[in-house]
């Protein structure tokens, strides 16, 4: 929450921006990275929560890689410094570009999914006199209960390679000089809060990683992406997710082989609850059976609930009123651009601060101007 120094600067600063909580950011990067040292896990923080320069310099100082999904994502992570040797690169369409990019700054390993994929990453490696060390992303066929836009893990869906591509995709590795088999990849899928999900998954990991042990191809590396989830709703009682029951439920399921090593990808849970949107009331209009509080902050600002039916806790930081309900509304031109319906708030009026909270993760940086809407600026507690 905030106090009431924070409020009050807060108040001589110009509406919408996002505003960083650093010391929460610290603590949970405490938190995450106690567990992860005591299985000797590896973590690469995924660039595409939130790609601040602020953010980044702290994710390196806890010793954390990057996980890239563009080829601009990776020259980002370099630029800032991270170790080449802890980048990975994922995604289901990276272009020839993207790829040399990748090849010239060394990076640790290509997340593949496609054979055609393998075939391009091998020319153009070839074409440049680099090895190219490739991790094939299979898809576990796992459900990971969560919104259907954010779910990676089933056959259905465009990531990773099923199980019986694996022949076909083996065959062609062996075909490729240039490049070196690092390990397997997986990502189910984004905002999991059940935790069962994960263990299933490590279960299955288990299956495949024997499978292609069985066919001669030893998996040195397991990486078992992000998606663990945050609690939207209630973000002041679980401001830092449960890492420790995360991490015993992987380490407890997952059989290690000998010289493996096991990665993650976090991404949401290090890094959304300690951002808010900060946005003032402009308008409070009565409607048919309801009031609409009309902030000056809109879905071009944060798109989660327009496009995930997400729910963002909402504080009025200035109002003690008596509780009352309104439709928390932005001012673009859609009626997607809504981030509360029917919500109790104390009795709003016009300039009061509003927070949006649990916004840091997949909040400024998927911001546009939509409406030539100017993009929200960020401000940092430190
Ligand atoms: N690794 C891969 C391969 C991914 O695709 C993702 C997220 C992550 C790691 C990090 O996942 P996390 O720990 O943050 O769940 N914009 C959506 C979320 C999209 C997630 C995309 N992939 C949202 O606002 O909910």
């Amino acid at each position: 929450m905030f106090d009431q120094k924070t409020i009050e600067h807060f108040s001589t600063l110009e509406t919408p921006f996002y505003y960083y909580d650093m010391k929460l950011l610290k603590k949970t990067l405490d938190a995450y990275t106690k567990e992860l040292k005591k299985y000797d896990f590896h973590a690469h923080y995924a660039l595409k929560a939130n790609a601040n320069d602020r953010i980044l310099d702290l994710m390196k100082e806890y010793g954390l890689g990057a996980d890239c999904v563009s080829g601009n994502e990776v020259s980002l992570a370099l630029r800032s410094g991270f170790d080449p040797g802890d980048v990975v690169f994922a995604g289901v369409g990276k272009s020839d570009k993207e790829i040399e990019t990748a090849l010239n700054g060394g990076i640790f390993s290509f997340n593949c999914e496609s054979i055609p994929e393998i075939e391009v990453i091998n020319e153009i490696a070839c074409r440049l006199g680099k090895r190219a060390s490739v991790s094939l992303r299979i898809n576990p066929d796992i459900d990971a209960h969560t919104h259907k836009y954010i779910t990676t893990g089933k056959s259905k869906n465009k990531f990773g390679i099923s199980h019986w591509m694996f022949d076909d995709i083996i065959s062609t590795l062996r075909g490729c000089q240039n490049l070196d088999f690092a390990g397997l990849h997986f990502h189910v899928g984004s905002q999991i809060t059940d935790l069962n999900v994960f263990k299933m998954l490590a279960l299955r990991v288990n299956e495949i990683s024997k499978a292609f042990i069985d066919k001669g191809m030893y998996p040195k590396n397991i990486n078992l992406g992000g998606g663990l989830g945050i609690d939207y709703a209630d973000p002041d009682t679980n401001p830092v997710p449960d890492f420790k029951t995360y991490f015993s439920i992987i380490d407890k399921n997952l059989l290690r082989e000998p010289g493996q090593s096991v990665h993650f990808e976090p991404g949401r849970a290090l890094i959304a609850q300690c951002g808010s949107l900060i946005s003032r009331v402009l308008y409070v209009k009565i409607g048919k059976g309801r009031k609409f509080a009309i902030l000056d902050a809109g879905m071009n600002d944060l798109i989660r609930p327009a496009l995930y039916q997400a729910s963002h806790k909402i504080d009025n930081l200035t109002s003690s009123g008596k509780q009352k309900r309104y439709d928390v509304v932005g001012p673009v031109c859609e009626s997607s651009d809504t981030f509360g319906s029917n919500i109790l708030l104390p009795e709003t009026g016009r300039g009061d601060l509003m927070a949006i909270r649990s916004a840091g993760a997949y909040g400024q940086v998927m911001a546009m101007k939509y409406n030539q809407r100017d993009l929200a600026p960020e401000i940092y507690s430190e």
